[in-house]
């Protein structure tokens, strides 16, 4: 926020200023490289489909670039991108104007290049290709955007992050094939857990570890850790635990992770109040134990689920929000130590964790 915004800001109460920094929060821009390194994975998939990104705005976001350059590559049908105007941070000025484009023609030629400025305006200008003004603010949730989402075959974009958990819950709603990024703490939330312990989700490809550089707007402090300016001037911000999530099979889903640890009482201590025993890192899950265990969070990235099963999340919530059977087949009993629902060893609590048990072979 420039000096003056925030001056202003200030001077019109704190709802105002909370709001401004809550906006901000959300304005994380993914790099071209990033999507086409994920992306690219469901080539087959895409074929003839109509891709719907509806947090991007199409003169800013690496989506829609990025689809824009490879509509030929890919073979898609139709792009639409939606974006919510974002909203004034002064009540008084009143909301920004939302719009749609739609693509259905690429040329050869066409003005869009992946790592360049590009000429959205004019491909959108082409016969067969459109940028016309929502009546509302393009907000995803609201009705005309879910009637363009319903449309849609295939949705991929960024959401922000403060929203993750509508929106995946709309998509599930939706029965739509999505290619979304996200933070690996919305897993543990009461939405999406199940999600991943029924299969209908699970982790992309390309980011498994480490953390991914995103763009955020000029106003953006630069104080923050992580915070830089990159070599075209733009700056960026680094975030750990980025995880793309999708429901379009690729190939990793079914590689199998290679144990080489041993069972032994020892090592593998017992909860106190559940019939599992705690693995502390995935790479140790012993190879000879058939019970349930508590292995990590982080587990979700070598997950296969032809070689295991995921019984439940055992963290703070548990108890609220996991079903009575699901308690029962765990073998669950409340603890004087355990509040919420999370593993006890020797009166301590443990970190969150997933029980899961190792199919048979
Ligand atoms: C994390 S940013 C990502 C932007 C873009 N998808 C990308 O990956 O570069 C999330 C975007 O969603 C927009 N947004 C926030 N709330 C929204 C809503 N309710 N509906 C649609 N878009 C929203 C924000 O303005 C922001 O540009």
């Amino acid at each position: 926020m420039t000096p003056e915004i925030v001056s202003s800001v200030k001077s019109s109460g704190n709802g105002n200023l909370n709001n401004a920094f809550n906006l901000k929060k959300d304005e994380f821009y993914t790099r071209y490289e990033d999507v086409e390194k994920e992306v690219l994975r469901y080539r087959s998939y895409l074929e003839g489909k109509t891709v719907f990104c509806n947090c991007d705005d199409p003169f800013e976001s690496a989506f829609f670039r990025f689809f824009v350059a490879n509509f030929a590559k890919l073979k898609l049908a139709k792009l639409v991108s939606t974006c919510r105007a974002e909203p004034s941070l002064l009540a008084s000025e009143g909301n920004e104007r939302a719009f749609k484009a739609v693509v259905t023609v690429v040329p050869c030629s066409s003005p869009v290049r992946p790592n360049s400025p590009s000429d959205i305006e004019a491909l959108l200008a082409m016969p067969g290709n459109s940028l016309s003004p929502l009546t509302g603010d393009g907000d995803f949730r609201s009705a005309e955007c879910e009637a363009l989402l319903s449309e849609a075959d295939v949705v991929a974009t960024n959401p922000p992050f403060s929203l993750f958990r509508d929106y995946i819950r709309q998509l599930d709603k939706h029965g739509k094939k999505f290619i979304v990024l996200g933070n690996m703490n919305a897993v543990t939330t009461r939405e999406i857990f199940p999600l991943f312990r029924e299969n209908r989700v699970w982790y992309g490809e390309s980011i498994r570890s480490g953390d991914r550089s995103f763009h955020v707007p000029d106003s953006y402090p630069l104080n923050a850790a992580g915070c830089g300016i990159d070599e075209d001037g733009r700056r960026f911000i680094r975030v750990k635990g980025v995880r793309w999530f999708t429901n379009i099979d690729a190939s990793k889903r079914t590689e199998r992770l290679e144990l080489t640890r041993f069972y032994s009482p020892d090592e593998y201590p017992t909860y106190e109040n559940y019939d599992a025993i705690d693995v502390a890192r995935t790479k140790d899950i012993p190879v000879d134990y058939d019970g349930l265990m508590g292995v990590p969070i982080t587990f979700l990235d070598k997950y296969n689920s032809d070689q295991f099963d995921i019984v439940m999340l055992a963290n703070g919530n548990a108890r609220s929000s996991v079903p009575a059977t699901t308690l029962k087949e765990v073998g669950y009993s409340p603890h004087p130590d355990d509040k919420g629902g999370v593993g006890i060893i020797n009166g301590r609590r443990v970190y969150a964790r997933i029980i899961v048990r190792r199919k048979p072979l």
